[in-house]
């Protein structure tokens, strides 16, 4: 399959700060590539590049075999970009600012209308001719991402297009992700900081921090990377009062402790369970919830850089 992006050693530095420090990453066509990593990781920075927005310090790219720097005129008229910090008109319709799209890609009224009503889904009908004013959060998106479609791009950049949305708003973001991926093979750049979503959306995934890729797979794959299982245990009491006692079990290698968790991996989870419940008991524990479960992205986050991304 052919590569529509790929990029060699990019990277961008603000002053002196180096934000992005040379990433290597290649997307193929029909994939959605999940770019996941923390605050500040570097993924935004990525993103204004690889869509001609912000230039390189270093490095360079190729999206659909067309330079980054000498062709950006070209591969603009095939991408489309949802930023992160979109700001919209607030006092235009939504009906206005796709119309306004659509006639910077060069469609023509009747066109960009047909084209408005071809994303009726991606847009709840009745707030199309509303001030986007009086949109919430979701609709934003919504409208955002629609916009990104006018011209019907073949490859789309999505910056955090979740993040801060109810639970129902994202569960129809990923809907239409879906939907645009496998109805009109787009290929999508996804980013973002939550685990799930990369591991439901993407087909591959590249993991992000402090501006350097550290980890690049399937979902599958990078999970297997882990050796260790995981026993999660919620708590009512406080979980630094019984951590060393977990540690001290054999069949531990290792614990972490949130405000109301412990994360312990494990290399026997099976073998594990047990011991690790008689000392919770002995110890004096609350405990509210007891898990084992196959490493996360998070563990595979954890493993590389020492840190977790949600905790
Ligand atoms: N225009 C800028 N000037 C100076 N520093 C910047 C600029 N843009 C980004 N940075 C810095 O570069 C680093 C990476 O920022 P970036 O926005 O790419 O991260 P991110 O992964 O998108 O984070 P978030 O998840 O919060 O959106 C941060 O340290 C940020 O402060
Ligand atoms: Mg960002």
């Amino acid at each position: 399959m052919s590569s529509v992006i790929s990029a060699v050693g990019l990277g961008r530095s603000f002053g002196e700060v180096e934000a992005v420090k040379g990433v290597d990453c290649e997307v193929k066509q029909g994939e959605i590539y999940g770019f996941l990593g923390p605050n500040g990781a570097g993924k935004s920075t990525v993103v204004k590049m690889l869509t001609t927005l912000l230039r390189p310090s270093f490095g360079s790219a190729e999206i659909f075999g067309l330079d980054l720097l000498k062709q950006s005129d070209e591969i603009r008229l095939r991408i489309g970009v949802a930023l992160q910090d979109a700001s919209l008109d607030e006092k235009q319709t939504g009906r206005e600012i796709l119309r306004l799209q659509g006639r910077l890609y060069g469609l023509t009224r009747s066109e960009a209308d047909r084209r408005i009503d071809e994303l009726s889904s991606v847009i709840e009908v009745d707030a199309i001719d509303r001030r986007v004013g009086t949109y919430s959060g979701g609709m934003e998106r919504r409208l955002d991402l629609a916009a990104s479609l006018m011209h019907n791009p073949d490859l789309l950049f999505l910056d955090e297009p979740t993040t801060g949305l109810d639970p129902q708003s994202r569960a129809y973001v990923w809907q239409e992700v879906k939907r645009l991926n496998s109805a009109f093979g787009t290929t999508i750049f996804l980013t973002t900081q939550y685990l799930e979503e990369a591991d439901v959306l993407a087909n591959r995934v590249g993991i992000i921090n402090e501006g350097r890729i550290v980890a690049q797979g399937t979902p599958e794959e990078l999970k297997r990377s882990v050796g260790s299982d995981v026993v999660e245990v919620r708590l009512l009491s406080n979980p630094d009062d019984v951590r060393s006692s977990i540690e001290a079990l054999s069949v531990v290698d290792h614990v972490e402790t949130g405000t109301d968790r412990l994360l312990i991996s494990v290399r026997d989870g099976a073998a594990s369970v047990s011991p690790i419940a008689v000392a919770l008991d002995k110890s004096g524990a609350q405990v509210d919830e007891l898990t084992l479960r196959t490493p996360s992205l998070d563990d595979v986050f954890f493993e590389i850089t020492g840190g977790r991304i949600e905790i």
